[in-house]
């Protein structure tokens, strides 16, 4: 297993460009499957848990190719309705296909997708709001048994908001017969894409951006072609590379106003933020000013850049609080992070942390993908050699990372690890 090994305390500077969005990523390409033909994903990432979805669905007989980030899904030769345990347990991101398998096959095998590194992550909502659809559904076995004539439309509300459960629920009623109402529905940028992107195909989706959609179910969807939205979290974690190490960097193919919860933070923790439409730049000023935040759903401060906070507050100047309301156990790089010499306390589901004048390079250990971007972030700024084990948690969601910023600044190289 590859490991990093980082010389902390060099200033990052320069320019970066940031990826197309993972979690985007992940949506529309199952979304594919409602179209008979060919679409293209244009800016797509080259990242693991993109070849995971891709070998996921050529299993079930789509036709990929992926050259230059430009992804072709050909859904012609589709004769498989199974998303098995084996790809499942590896990405929850898998259970994407079902809601695309019942609407367009009326049939669907997929397995419950099981914990992730930091608790249970249960999917009752998106089989909740198949049922109402009209999909029959039983569990068996550890899978998700489906099966549906044609779905019809309903109103569904949402006791909580699920980005997962919006999207399956949404290309599901795509093709339904009638008109599907989400209320409470996730809002996050990459459900909006995605609604674009079906619209793209000849659906009929209102409300974007907002928490009330409105599905008007069409008999057939066409293939498009789409340009997938800028990676908000990549961007977000040069950000915090940039203010962790008092540097100065712009990022490139980037849209701030994806990014303005964050944004609003690093200026109360004392950093500069100029942007244009497809450009962010931060300067940081030492010492930064610890700031409390919560992770809440979007527009709030995203769940997926609370890790790499809680770094950038151990090296601040006072005390901040780090709460998650998504997930209540989100906390596996805190033990990290305290064997580099932040002082951190875990109370609940919050981080309260200690602003320490220098953190001190050492072995850590990856846990996830968003607790590796922590870590990578404390060992750019932490004296002598930090060596962050088993990266291949965080070649899930960031394209080439250590090239990035390599290009930035940073004294980082990949490794063969030992193996244990
Ligand atoms: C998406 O996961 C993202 N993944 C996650 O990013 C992100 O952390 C999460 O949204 C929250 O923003 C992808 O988009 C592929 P949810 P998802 O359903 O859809 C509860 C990363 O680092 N819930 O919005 O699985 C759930 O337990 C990843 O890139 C139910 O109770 O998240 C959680 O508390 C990690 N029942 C809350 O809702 C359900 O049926 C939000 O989960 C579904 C969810």
């Amino acid at each position: 297993m590859d490991k990093f090994v980082i010389q902390g305390g060099k200033r990052l500077g320069g320019t970066v460009s940031v990826s197309g969005a993972k979690n985007a990523t992940l949506a529309l390409m199952p979304a594919a499957i409602l179209a008979p033909g060919t679409s293209r994903l244009g800016n797509t990432p080259a990242l693991r848990d993109v070849t995971t979805m891709t070998s996921l669905l050529r299993t079930m007989g789509m036709q990929i190719d992926f050259r230059e980030n430009l992804l072709t899904l050909d859904s012609t030769n589709v004769d498989r309705y199974e998303a098995p345990y084996e790809h499942v347990k590896k990405m929850r991101a898998s259970i994407y296909v079902l809601g695309p398998l019942i609407s367009r096959y009326g049939r669907a095998k997929v397995s419950l997708p099981g914990g992730c590194a930091w608790g249970p992550r249960p999917v009752n909502l998106h089989i909740e709001g198949l049922r109402k659809l009209g999909a029959d559904i039983e569990l068996e076995g550890g899978y998700i048994i489906a099966k549906a004539d044609r779905l019809h439309g309903a109103r569904i509300h949402f006791d909580v908001s699920s980005v997962g459960a919006t999207g399956n629920v949404m290309m599901a009623a795509s093709l339904a017969r009638g008109t599907t109402l989400i209320e409470n529905a996730a809002m996050e940028p990459e459900i909006t894409a995605l609604a674009e992107f079906l619209n793209a195909m000849g659906a009929r989706i209102g409300g974007m951006g907002t928490n009330r959609l409105e599905i008007e179910g069409v008999d057939l969807l066409h293939p498009a072609a789409i340009m997938t939205i800028p990676d908000r979290i990549e961007a977000g974690t040069f950000l915090l590379a940039a203010a962790i190490t008092g540097g100065s960097v712009t990022l490139e193919r980037v849209n701030p106003e994806h990014l303005s919860a964050l944004t609003a933070k690093l200026e109360d923790a004392g950093c500069t933020l100029r942007s244009s439409p497809d450009s962010l730049s931060l300067t940081a000023h030492a010492p930064l000013r610890s700031v409390d935040v919560t992770a809440a759903i979007y527009p709030g401060f995203p769940t997926d850049m609370q890790a790499q906070w809680t770094s950038l507050m151990a090296v601040a100047s006072g005390t901040a609080v780090v709460t998650d309301s998504i997930y209540f156990d989100r906390f596996k790089h805190v033990p990290e992070l305290v064997r580099l010499g932040a002082d951190i306390e875990l109370k609940e589901n919050a981080a309260v942390i200690r602003g320490v004048t220098r953190l001190t390079g050492a072995k850590v250990m990856s846990t996830d993908l968003r607790a590796s971007a922590s870590l990578i972030l404390a060992g750019l700024v932490a004296s002598g050699t930090t060596e962050v084990l088993r990266v291949y948690h965080i070649d899930r969601g960031y394209e080439a990372i250590e090239k990035k910023l390599q290009s930035l600044g940073a004294e980082i190289r990949r490794e063969a690890g030992e193996e244990f």
